[in-house]
């Protein structure tokens, strides 16, 4: 069943696709337009929308930044992800423990070869236990976009949701290039602070050995004005726009494998601990 209700125009759903392996029908993944969870949808991006700024985003990454939060492994993390509805996804509303193992097998399929591949589509989202340390969900979930210049027209409820941020009126962060220069790289740039970047330090501080395109993967899966929208593109560097087509081809699985036909995830665990122990053995630092 797909959640999401047909809009009075479909040809506006907010991003139409290629949905292949799915049992919603076509063009009717993020519908920003219409749809039954849409409220709460909006309800996270105006909070998220007003609230991240330059300053924010600063003492969030030093925050958690300790890495002395928890020691869990990758599997315990996966187990308690169990525990979260994303509130910012209109398209699903069960655990996010189960879109974990959906995008992992859907990556497989494709890439039977690509073994971290497949635990990027595992772990791409782990960085959602924020919101059960006490996060609010809009400083974890949903699209992320660049703090410390213009928030640019491709980000999803741009019209309506950015008015109460501050950053819009401090001439220091609201013009095209605000405090960064032309293609200085996505890397030195502050992103909204949410999943994608947590993951991705925890990742790279425990010295896990999935490979960059992977780590690349992980860090931007949430940036659609870029990976979707085509946008901020005056930020890029040469390993950004090389790094691209990974990140998009990754977003087919994060996206096109959300299904309610939910997987067996006790008779997959043997085959994902042993790719676990391959890349990123034992307890982790959060
Ligand atoms: C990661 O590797 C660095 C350099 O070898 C080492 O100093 C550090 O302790 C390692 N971190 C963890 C969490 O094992
Ligand atoms: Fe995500
Ligand atoms: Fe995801």
């Amino acid at each position: 069943v797909c959640l999401l209700l047909q809009g009075p125009d479909p040809s506006e759903a907010y991003r139409p696709g290629n949905e292949e392996e799915t049992n919603c029908p076509k063009g009717q993944f993020r519908n920003y337009q219409s749809g039954q969870l849409l409220d709460r949808v909006y309800t996270t991006y105006k909070l998220m929308h007003t609230q991240q700024t330059v300053d924010f985003v600063k003492k969030q990454q030093a925050k958690w930044g300790t890495y002395l939060h928890t020691e869990m492994s990758i599997m315990e993390a996966l187990d308690a992800l169990d525990q979260l509805v994303d509130e910012s996804d209109p398209d699903v509303d069960f655990p996010n423990s189960f879109h974990a193992y959906q995008t992992a097998e859907g990556i497989r399929k494709v890439h039977p070869d690509k073994d971290w591949f497949q635990l990027v589509g595992l772990v791409h989202d782990i960085g959602k236990m924020m919101a059960l340390w006490g996060e609010p969900q809009w400083a974890v979930v949903g699209d992320t976009f660049p703090v410390g210049c213009k928030f640019q027209n491709s980000i999803v409820f741009r019209d309506s949701t950015f008015d109460d941020n501050p950053d819009t009126k401090d001439s220091r962060y609201n013009t095209e290039y605000g405090i960064y220069g032309p293609h200085c790289g996505l890397s030195n740039i502050l992103m909204s602070w949410g999943h994608d970047e947590y993951m991705y330090r925890v990742l790279k501080f425990n010295n896990c050995s999935i490979p960059e395109e992977g780590l690349y993967m992980i860090r931007f899966h949430s940036f659609y004005p870029w990976h979707n929208g085509g946008d901020y593109m005056h930020l890029c560097n040469e390993k950004d726009k090389e790094m691209l087509h990974w990140v998009k081809e990754f977003n087919k699985f994060d996206l096109y494998t959300k299904s309610t036909d939910l997987p067996d995830v006790e008779e997959l665990k043997p085959y994902y601990q042993f790719i676990i122990d391959k890349y990123c053995p034992g307890k982790l630092h959060w």
